[in-house]
């Protein structure tokens, strides 16, 4: 094969960065490294600037991503949202400060340097001090209206601080970045990981899926966090601020949260002794950091070097690099998960990687191991950033072996030698065992965890035991077990024996969501178990619901509960064996608390609310939650039954039904007023 020419690979590259460019911004996925992107529109620029006959105005390197998606509200931004120009080198810093410079003819400027944090950009708009909205940057021009999951973020205020000397404009587009912490990032990952779902690949995905969430009761249950450091547009004109710094001042004052490293530097040598305290700093930080951004202090000065099409001329990204080694991948094992999701691992020659030394990296899947021919033997990279999970990036072809094969994902679960199989649309092979025991083990030790019906003496050690006699096949053994038999593992006194008994006794009435977490749907985790509690209030109720019970009402307090999510749903009860452990858990006895019953209020009993728009406030959750506390069933739909809607800001066709049939409309300050 001939090598391309430059029109093929300026075509291929530019393929190639809009797939990579969908997956990060849309589908809050990637498949490469930012450094191996960043390489793919560093050579796409060259050849451009090389040959200037092929460059055209809607190259990548012209434009902004977009990170728009289906089902938000479109929102203009007053100014618009650039990105930034990045480099990995301190010489290019260097030309970048010489160029300012020259163009502005001194050699005294002062720069700031602070740190990138690695989020999803957000512009928050105060009108007169108060929040009215949050909107993605989208294409830059405009970007998804968020604000009702920007209303979870707790630090985020809705009125901005007024003190002494510091103006409040009539109008402010703050700008800074959503982001979810490392340890945030870890506890969703292990309850994913309890429901056999592909663990998020790092703490910048899961924030940006999170903020892209439809419901913001689910974003409520992820902690998000935000910091400001920019500015858009400002009203009146006369409050611009003279420097960056200022700027800071002001952000810190009217009680925005923001960074709070921040150096200020007067040449190149400063800025790059900076950026080396930074990255020496950068994991103690409380937000994730993959670089610094290095702008001119003086606004006015920015003002005049300006922008280009995508960036500004006066700022400049500086990106650490990820921590990368080879090593050798002696082997690749599989994992049964509880779901049957067979898992493929490296098992690596243990290696330094950022701080911990790494023996074993996710493959993710099958698919992805062929796609990127890894192969037993191979010599391979891994990139470990901060905590996140290790990854295989690639193998290193100079170092393959002669006698090295493709690697033969198993066609049997490893486990229970089962054949495996792929779903349609699904990316994970699974065992589709619902017997085999590693699946039994796993589902039931789920089903006891904290998190589900909180069995105590119900352990790891104990799940494997009771697995390993036989005694449980399915989780409704559970409810069946003999007291002689558990006396006979002779390891236990009669005491604990009994103790374990009394516990899964008392789990019989447990909370409902309990149940239905502990269940194992997949895509169905602790918020979406709630939820589901809440609008079917028992579990049969639950195994009867048709999809459009699910999915039926785009404003009800399920609509978290996507097409995906309603598929998985009623493809789980589809099995029979699935219904049939809920007839066999309920003829055990259980007989879940419903919903609202614990709260034990009466003061709205017998009346129903609906929940529409975005209250001030409160999530949907915790508004709902307060009704139930009260004795009130909330719903999805407005009925000449419906008692009350709750109505918020941007409230859709559920207000004007309920104006048609006459029901009573109040505001979230009467709904606390009734409560009272
Ligand atoms: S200033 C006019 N400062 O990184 C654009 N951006 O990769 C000025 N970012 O688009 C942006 N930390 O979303 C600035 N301290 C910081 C930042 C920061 C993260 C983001 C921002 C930008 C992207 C470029």
């Amino acid at each position: 094969m001939s090598a391309p020419t430059p029109e093929e690979r300026i075509a291929e590259l530019r393929a190639s960065i809009a797939r990579h460019d969908d997956l990060y911004h849309r589908q809050a996925e990637s498949e490469i490294s930012d450094q191996e992107y960043d390489a793919l529109k560093r050579e796409l620029a060259d050849l451009e600037a090389a040959n200037p006959l092929l460059a055209m105005m809607d190259s990548p390197t012209q434009r902004v991503g977009d990170d728009r998606n289906e089902g938000f509200q479109s929102y203009t931004h007053r100014e618009r949202m650039m990105s930034l120009d990045n480099t990995y080198s301190g010489d290019e810093m260097r030309e970048f400060t010489a160029r300012l410079e020259r163009e502005l003819e001194r050699d005294n400027l002062t720069y700031v340097v602070e740190p990138k944090i690695d989020g999803l950009a957000v512009s928050v708009t105060y009108e007169k001090g108060h929040l009215v909205r949050a909107v993605t940057r989208g294409n830059g021009i405009e970007g998804d209206d968020i604000t009702a999951n920007a209303r979870t973020i707790r630090d985020l205020p809705r009125e901005l601080k007024a003190s002494g000397d510091v103006p409040v404009p009539d109008v402010i587009e703050v700008r800074g970045e959503i982001f979810m912490t490392n340890e945030e990032f870890q506890r969703i990952n292990a309850e994913r990981e309890e429901l056999g779902l592909e663990p998020y690949k790092n703490p910048r995905n899961l924030a940006a899926g999170t903020v892209k969430q439809l419901d913001s009761s689910i974003v409520a249950q992820r902690k998000l966090e935000i910091v400001l450091y920019g500015r858009g547009y400002i009203e009146p004109v006369e409050s611009l601020p003279e420097t960056q710094q200022q700027f800071f001042g002001w952000v810190k004052a009217w009680g925005l949260p923001t960074v709070e490293n921040q150096w200020s530097a007067t040449s190149a040598d400063e800025v790059l002794a900076a950026i080396a305290e930074l990255d020496a700093l950068r994991h103690s930080l409380a937000y994730p950091t993959d670089g610094a951004v290095v702008k001119l202090d003086s606004i006015a000065l920015q003002r005049t070097v300006g922008a280009t099409s995508k960036a500004p001329r006066w700022a400049m990204a500086y990106k650490f690099e990820a921590e990368r080694a080879e090593t050798l991948l002696k082997n690749i094992t599989i994992q049964v998960g509880r779901t049957g999701v067979l898992t493929p691992v490296a098992e690596l020659e243990p290696v330094r990687l950022a701080g911990t030394t790494v023996s074993r990296a996710t493959l993710h899947n099958r698919d992805e191991i062929a796609r990127k021919d890894i192969r037993i033997g191979d010599t391979v990279l891994v990139e470990k950033a901060g905590e996140i999970i290790p990854a295989v990036l690639r193998v290193n072809l100079d170092k393959r072996k002669p006698e090295g094969v493709p690697y033969t994902f198993p066609t049997a679960c490893p486990e229970c030698e089962s054949e495996a199989v792929q779903l349609e649309g699904e990316v994970a092979v699974r065992c589709p065992n619902s017997e085999c025991p590693v699946q039994v083990r796993r589902r039931v030790i789920h089903f006891a965890s904290r998190a589900c019906l909180d069995i105590e003496g119900l352990g790891v050690a104990m799940v494997n035991q009771l697995v390993d006699q036989g005694w449980v096949k399915r989780i409704p053994d559970l409810y069946h077990l003999d007291r002689d038999n558990l006396l006979s593992l002779g390891k236990s006194v009669e005491k604990s024996t009994d103790n374990l008994l009394a516990a899964i006794e008392a789990s019989k009435t447990a909370e409902l969501w309990r149940f239905v977490h502990g269940l194992g749907i997949p895509h169905v985790g602790a918020a979406a178990s709630k939820d589901l509690a809440r609008v079917f209030g028992g579990l049969r109720d639950l195994v009867d619901a048709t999809m459009d019970d699910y999915i039926k009402d785009k404003e009800s307090v399920i609509s978290g509960i996507g097409a995906t999510m309603a598929e998985a749903i009623t493809g789980f009860f589809a099995e029979t064996h699935n219904a049939q452990m809920v007839d066999d858990l309920l003829a055990a006895g259980v007989a879940p608390e419903a919903p609202g019953a614990e709260g034990g209020g009466t003061k709205f009993l017998g009346m129903t609310f609906v929940l529409t728009g975005t209250l001030p406030s409160l999530t949907r959750n915790e508004a709902a939650e307060m009704i139930e506390a009260a004795g009130g069933k909330v719903s999805g739909s407005v009925s000449k039954k419906t008692t009350y809607v709750i109505a918020g800001e941007s409230a859709g066709s559920k207000l004007a039904k309920a104006e048609k049939l006459g029901v009573a409309v109040i505001d979230e300050a009467k709904l606390r007023e009734l409560l009272t």
